[in-house]
């Protein structure tokens, strides 16, 4: 553990929050976070307050790299990890990217199940342990914390789990991860294979063990929480929920299930858990990946009473049917309210209050959008200026602009489009295009402009906040160049904020496809080998 965290939160102990939402996180299909985007969440998450931040898997991409790097040397507090196979280039890669970090940390993997062993990685168990020794060795030489993860352990022989684990150890590896890669094991299985390690290597004891657990089965939180109990002192988690497949644990259940119940286990973690409210909803507008009304802790619905037996209750005394308090979570809580005549010191103070740091330009422009929203609505909230801000963010560092458009539409008429969209070289393009209704009909003007076929897969629309006047936000995901990306839009018009995430969506997906292209031509200039699709 390093020296300067406390062991002890108050009179519980700590279990340390390890957030892999820009790393497992980020490779939930269609997610296409830049690096600007990926430093403004991993700044939210120090706010947060977790104790490591994945950052992301460097040899992947040159992308990766950068966003790692550049992560590293702007956000203090937390650990900054990278990820990284057994293989030497992939350890240098990570050793890079982190270096600069105020505590960087190494992450490698190599798997122990037979199943992984024979059919992925075509080797034997006698490799994969000459493999870890020879990785967890070279990272030490780089950097003093370093992680290692027997991938799909709980698939595993317990035994040669142990083995590998305790070569890990005694080559100064000082944080042992056990996945529970495919979301495969049960609470008590996972608490009976932790159990075992613990009897088979009681060097264990001497290090932090951590969790990481996939939701294939819907039981991350359950098992991650088991792990806990067991004597993990780590989880690995992502904002909401978001990873692989069906993702990762949680970190807003699991760590609001340790807070919630710390008196009975003696279990907390050291986060600001007010912050929670605005991670979620920071990390559902950057990925696209919106979170389910229902969803425990930071749903719409999480902290709402329909049944009047219930509403009824919490009126006379909150606790007879709420186990939190919204406020703990950062729902309802320091709801910042400007009006039409606030000035620009106003909005930077409320802007500075919500943790977004905006100068000079960017607060102009912030205020020209503020000052429009302000004269549609009556009152602009801090979910409206989280969204404006969030909006203008990415718009700066997106390729491709949507500079105007025009629809007709209606109940007696086609719908026919026209749009104007400015490219990359500052020039505008333009198309048109008739539809089934008037998004279709725009969505097809701008496939038509920028030359692009596009397929839809997905298209959402919801409201920041409440009332007839709220700002509409839409996130769209499609399929072009082989390629899914998503794409936000923030407006009071909904068109215009369908045809902004459109457009977003494809330049991400040309982003994408150019930066693959320009990867492979690179990888086959210098003969190396490709990089890896991630784990
Ligand atoms: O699920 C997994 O096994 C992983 C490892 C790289 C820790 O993500
Ligand atoms: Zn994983």
């Amino acid at each position: 553990m390093s020296a300067d965290r406390a062991e002890t939160t108050g009179p519980y102990e700590r279990v340390e929050i390890f957030d892999t939402t820009l790393r497992d996180g980020e490779q939930s299909p269609g997610i296409s976070l830049n690096t600007q985007e990926k430093v403004e969440i991993a700044s939210q998450l120090a706010r947060l307050g977790v104790d490591v931040i994945e950052a992301g898997f460097p040899i992947t991409s040159p992308g990766d790299f950068e966003a790692v790097q550049a992560i590293s040397r702007t956000v203090s507090g937390p650990v900054v990890c990278g990820l990284a196979r057994t293989q030497k280039g992939d350890i240098d890669a990570a050793w890079g990217a982190v270096k600069d970090a105020e505590r960087p940390r190494i992450h490698t993997f190599i798997s122990t199940s037979d199943i992984h062993i024979e059919h992925q990685l075509r080797t034997d168990r006698d490799d994969v342990r000459g493999q870890a020794r020879a990785a967890v060795a070279h990272a030490r030489e780089l950097c003093e914390d370093v992680e290692f993860s027997p991938m799909d352990a709980t698939r595993a022989d317990v035994g040669f789990t142990a083995e590998v684990c305790g070569i890990a150890i005694a080559e100064g590896a000082g944080v042992i991860n056990i996945p529970d890669t495919v979301g495969y094991t049960t609470p008590a299985e996972y608490t009976a294979y932790l159990t075992r390690l613990y009897e088979l290597l009681p060097e264990l004891a001497d290090v932090r063990l951590s969790v990481h657990c996939h939701d294939d089965l819907g039981l991350a939180v359950a098992n991650s929480f088991a792990g806990v109990l067991a004597g993990a002192r780590q989880v690995e988690c992502a904002v909401n929920g978001i990873g692989e497949r069906a993702g990762n644990c949680s970190l807003e259940e699991i760590v609001m299930l340790l807070r919630t119940r710390r008196v009975d286990h003696g279990l907390d973690t050291g986060l600001e858990t007010t912050e929670i409210a605005r991670t979620s909803r920071m990390v559902s507008r950057f990925t696209g990946y919106v979170v389910q009304p229902n969803k425990a802790v930071v749903g719409r619905n999480a902290f709402a009473h329909e049944s009047g037996i219930h509403q009824d209750g919490v009126l006379k005394e909150r606790t007879t049917f709420e186990i939190m308090d919204a406020r703990d979570v950062g729902l309802d809580s320091n709801q910042i309210v400007l009006g039409k005549h606030s000035g620009r010191h106003a909005l930077k103070d409320a802007l500075e209050q919500l943790g977004f740091v905006v100068e000079g330009n960017a607060l102009n422009q912030a205020f020209k959008r503020f000052k429009e929203l302000a004269d549609k609505k009556k009152q602009v909230t801090s979910l409206d200026l989280e969204a404006i801000v969030s909006d203008e963010m990415r718009e700066a560092s997106q390729k491709y602009e949507l500079a105007w458009f025009e629809v007709e539409a209606g109940t007696r008429r086609e719908p026919a489009a026209r749009v104007g969209v400015t490219t990359p070289a500052g020039e505008e393009v333009q198309g048109s295009s008739g539809g089934d209704g008037p998004v279709d009909a725009v969505f097809g003007a701008i496939q038509a402009a920028v030359d692009t076929r596009c397929e839809l897969s997905r298209y959402l629309v919801s409201a920041v906040g409440e009332g007839d006047d709220a700002l509409g936000e839409v996130t769209v995901m499609l399929r072009a160049h082989g390629r899914l990306a998503s794409g936000q839009g923030v407006s009071t018009d909904i068109i215009e904020a369908s045809a902004q995430a459109y457009v977003r969506a494809i330049a991400n997906a040309l982003d994408g496809a150019a930066v693959r292209e320009a990867e492979s031509v690179a990888a086959d200039a210098a003969s190396a080998s490709p990089f890896p699709p991630g784990p």
